[in-house]
């Protein structure tokens, strides 16, 4: 069939939107027709190259959209489902799968490749295969996924503000409450305060954290971060630890967690500082590929016991973490209308990143017609 997507053609340059061609869903895959997708910050990683996928691509991999077909092997979705996106594909089966960790599913392997039932995309355009970003590639009216990479929701949910579960809101949430693990009374410094950050800060305020301190040299995203459930703010992890330092009497935080739009190795240092001893670092930001140089004391990390812990997806289960945030948001629990700034169209996708780079988005989200 025929759609329309976002396609990147060359490392740097603008999204274009492009007629493309889709085939019909493999045994396993079903096709899907999109509503909304979030303008994640790990889209921008493919187009500065952070991220290395093969070009040309199609980005976005936080979407919500409505099954139109399946192929014969699908159990667990028909026509008519609402479903969103899973960046990470769960199988159920493999080690990680059966072991609660769906985030390191096995099937992470297909990830850089085109599908999972041959490694070949299912869209072309100008006649050229391209590349879904996780194996969602949701900028587009329409896609081709496998059934591993689809939850599917309940159908009275408003599927613009459930896309943002399927990657931000459950990746910061799940930092705070997966990796750091905050318990009551903690306190939690969160630095960089975008899709992913207020939802961290959420996530610290759900587990019961005593003080939430948001870092963001933006005004509008430290009261950004106000609104989410912070008690305090502070322009730069330097401000935080004075602030920090005072709050606790010296103690210092119990978990800092790292979600800037880059992470950049001279962060880590300072980001460290700001936790107590035996405290954990949650780095959920992503750095470029090529990035191995990190500035931290080593004798810091050892004779203070402290931790550094990467954190993909929010380190929980895609298929129980994201009904579940979404039961949170009906109970009133969870905020989700309060994180889209602005909505666009498919051919705004540029003008929605510029507005992401200026600051000026907690998340912007194209909405399909
Ligand atoms: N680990 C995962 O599974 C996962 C999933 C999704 C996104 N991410 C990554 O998380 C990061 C954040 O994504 P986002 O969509 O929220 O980005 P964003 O652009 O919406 O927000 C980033 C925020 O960081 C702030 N910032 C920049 N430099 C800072 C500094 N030195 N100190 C404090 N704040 C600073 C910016 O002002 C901005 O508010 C990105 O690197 C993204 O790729 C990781
Ligand atoms: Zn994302
Ligand atoms: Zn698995």
């Amino acid at each position: 069939m025929e759609g329309r997507a976002a396609v990147l053609w060359g490392l740097g340059e603008d999204w274009q939107v492009e007629e493309v061609e889709l085939d019909d869903p493999e045994p396993d895959e079903a096709l899907v027709k999109m509503v909304a997708a979030g303008l994640c910050h790990s889209d921008e990683h493919i187009r500065t190259g952070d991220i290395p996928i093969a070009l040309p691509a199609v980005g976005g991999h936080e979407g919500s959209g409505i099954v139109e077909k399946v192929g014969s092997r699908v159990t667990s979705l028909v026509p008519g489902d609402h479903v969103v996106m899973s960046f990470i594909p769960s199988c159920g089966r493999c080690r990680w799968c059966a072991s609660g960790h769906q985030t390191l599913c096995d099937l992470g392997r297909y990830l850089m490749l085109g599908s999972i039932a041959n490694g070949v995309p299912r869209m072309r355009a100008k006649g050229q295969p391209v590349s879904p970003m996780s194996l969602v590639g949701c900028f587009a009216t329409h896609q081709v996924m496998n059934e591993a990479s689809l939850v599917k929701i309940e159908p009275d949910l408003p599927l613009d503000k459930a896309a943002l579960v399927s990657c931000g809101v459950t990746t910061g949430w799940g930092s705070a409450v997966h990796s750091a693990n905050v318990r009551p009374g903690d306190v939690v410094v969160v630095v960089g305060i975008g899709g992913i950050g207020s939802n961290a800060v959420q996530g610290a305020r759900m587990a019961g954290a005593r003080w939430i301190v948001a870092v963001d040299p933006l005004e509008s995203k430290r009261e950004a971060g106000k609104r989410f459930g912070a008690t305090h703010a502070a322009e730069d992890v330097f401000q935080a630890f004075a602030l920090v330092n005072d709050l606790t009497s010296g103690q210092l935080a119990d978990s800092a967690i790292l979600t800037t739009d880059v992470a950049r190795g001279d962060l880590l240092g300072p980001t460290m500082a700001l936790v107590r001893k035996g405290g954990a670092v949650v780095v959920t930001a992503i750095g470029p590929f090529s990035q191995s140089e990190v500035n931290l004391s080593l004798f810091e990390l050892t004779l203070w016991h402290k931790e550094v812990r990467g954190s993909l997806f929010g380190g929980g289960n895609p298929r129980v973490d994201i009904p579940q945030l979404l039961s949170f948001y009906k109970d009133g629990t969870l905020q989700l209308d309060e994180l889209i700034t602005k909505a666009y169209a498919l051919e705004e996708v540029n003008e929605g990143y510029q507005d992401m780079r200026d600051g000026k988005n907690l998340r912007g989200v194209i909405v399909f017609d």
